[in-house]
């Protein structure tokens, strides 16, 4: 017989969970009951008596620590079963697949995603629905009331599951299946993928190097990459997740997976390149010499699906988020399929995902996935490039240059200018949004403004309505700057400004971006005061 304790506990002022969970500071995450309070206002909301769960994270420091109290509190919940990961590693991806698999009743993700891992750094945890989507807004706000009202939590006495063994285990009364972290993930790939095709090309001396960057998908892409495909040994790097992510920042953008821009600008460079973050769902992709924006990597995804068997039949629609480019959109409208725009955060996607409205999905900030699981995926979309590459035999270079020839180019840059003090940042923003009506005709930096908003999104599926999404200022050429605050930073605010502008072709199809998108920069310092507000002219990290 197990003894249930009810430990008593205050509401922890400021767990308010983001778009993506709660995240804080690695020793907030380890203070008295914080944990705890956090996962009981899960348990008491999405209830858990009877329930089997998913759970797993990317490895991170307190991964292990934080899923012994997760499960011990999942079986004081009354949980029937938890599969959890061998080690208590899941990628986000391969976790919402297995939800989806397993047909269980959720799961908990500990992660903080791209943010580095760490004693010092970030933890955090979400949790996903039964479809292996994130929880929605009703769901997280539920949560985050909870947790300022808990008065107790439960958790039973126990050793420590064995996470490191393969098999079923009994806790409590509590079924524990720890299951291989990697092979259902690798099946679902092989089901969408043309392996023998990508095998091929591996075999042909086609060069790759992923940058799993100390983080969660080193495993899948060991396995997936080298072992099932045939690409050489060493092919991926930093393949050994690290509970401080080797020191590394794991977000796949050209400023934090540098020796890979490096590399793959280099002599010699090899074919292909790309990097995954902190548990997995991010990518970035590059040709040799050829840097791929993730915006255009979901237009040439939509252009190229069909060459890969899970999505022979062709799309059904496509979704973007607000901030991405609009190079998707022109794609949709060649196949005569359905575009969406979305606000900014995967768990948008959900309704048109499960709606069968979108099949592809993607955002700005390094995220493309598809109907196959909830969450963007990196390892998928990274995949879906290689079978393009593998069937059209051209270079990264070629295919970006044949799109944006038959499509024309939209120019797209984001600037990021991080850890500004909020009050500075709420002021510019509330500035910007008092004086939007007034904007429509003014000309600025030689371009004309044609329209101004703050996004609202209306859900096509189920009516509901998320406004002020994200200042919109559009100029008559078809260029636009959006302006929004990040909602997963843990450090002050982080503004986000998003550039782009069209470029029809045949000429001026080859600029560097910044240079292109040289006005509209200019344009966006000017309308939004940014340095008379925040003091900042340089951003943080451009992308
Ligand atoms: C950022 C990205 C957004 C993404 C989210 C979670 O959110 O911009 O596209 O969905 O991380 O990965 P933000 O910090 O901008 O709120
Ligand atoms: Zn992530």
């Amino acid at each position: 017989m197990t003894t249930v304790h009810t430990i008593a506990t205050q509401p922890i002022a400021g767990q308010k969970p983001g778009t993506s969970g709660l995240r804080k500071k690695t020793p907030v995450f380890m203070g008295p009951h914080y944990l705890e309070n956090f996962v009981q206002s899960i348990f008491d909301v999405v209830g858990a008596a009877g329930k089997t769960f998913v759970l797993g994270g990317d490895g991170r420091y307190f991964n292990d620590r934080a899923a012994q109290v997760i499960l011990r509190m999942a079986a004081a919940n009354g949980a029937h079963r938890v599969i959890i990961g061998q080690g208590a590693i899941l990628s986000t991806p391969a976790a919402s697949h297995l939800i989806r698999l397993n047909k269980t009743d959720g799961g908990i993700i500990m992660s903080a995603s791209h943010n580095p891992g760490g004693p010092k750094e970030d933890f955090g945890v979400k949790f996903n629905m039964s479809n292996g989507g994130p929880a929605p807004e009703g769901v997280t706000e539920a949560m985050y009331k909870r947790t300022t009202e808990i008065t107790s939590y439960k958790i039973i006495e126990s050793h420590d599951v064995d996470l490191s063994k393969i098999g079923r285990s009994q806790l409590g009364d509590m079924i524990v299946d720890v299951v291989d972290p990697v092979s259902d993930y690798a099946a679902l790939m092989e089901s969408l993928f043309d392996f023998p095709a990508i095998a091929a090309m591996f075999k042909s001396g086609f060069r790759m190097r992923m940058d799993s960057m100390c983080a969660v998908t080193g495993p899948y892409a060991v396995e997936i990459l080298e072992n099932r495909l045939g690409a050489a040994a060493g092919t991926v790097v930093n393949g050994t997740p690290l509970p401080d992510f080797g020191g590394m920042h794991p977000d796949p953008n050209p400023t934090w997976a540098k020796a890979l821009m490096d590399e793959m600008f280099g002599q010699n460079a090899p074919d292909f390149g790309a990097a995954s973050d902190g548990d997995g769902d991010r990518n970035m992709v590059v040709g040799a010499g050829a840097y791929v924006s993730p915006s255009d990597s979901l237009a040439v995804l939509a252009a190229n699906a069909h060459l890969a068997p899970g999505y022979r039949a062709g799309l059904k629609g496509v979704a973007r988020s607000m901030p991405t480019s609009a190079a998707a959109d022109r794609v949709a409208d060649a196949l005569g399929i359905g575009k969406y725009e979305t606000p900014t955060g995967w768990k948008f996607f959900g309704n048109l995902l499960d709606a069968g409205r979108a099949t592809l999905c993607g955002e700005e900030s390094f995220g493309t996935g598809s109907d196959h699981v909830r969450e963007k995926d990196g390892l998928w979309a990274i995949l879906l490039w290689l079978n393009i590459l593998a069937v059209r035999k051209q270079s990264v270079a070629a295919i970006l240059a044949e799109h944006w020839a038959k499509f024309g180019r939209n120019y797209y840059s984001r600037h990021d200018f991080e850890a500004i003090a909020s009050e500075k940042a709420d002021a510019m923003i509330a500035a910007l949004r008092a004086g939007l009506s007034a904007l429509p005709g003014r000309q600025v930096e030689g371009l004309t403004i044609s329209a101004a908003d703050d996004f609202a999104y209306t859900d096509p599926v189920d009516g509901s309505v998320s406004n002020n999404q994200g200042v919109r200022i559009l100029f008559a050429d078809g260029s636009r700057i959006v302006m929004r605050l990040s909602g997963t930073g843990t450090e002050g605010a982080t503004l986000r400004l998003y550039l782009e502008r069209y470029a029809a072709g045949p000429e001026g199809l080859d600029l560097d971006p910044q240079e292109a998108l040289a006005p509209v920069i200019r344009a966006a310092h000017q309308l939004a005061a940014i340095e008379g507000f925040t003091g900042r002219v340089t951003p943080d990290v451009i992308t």
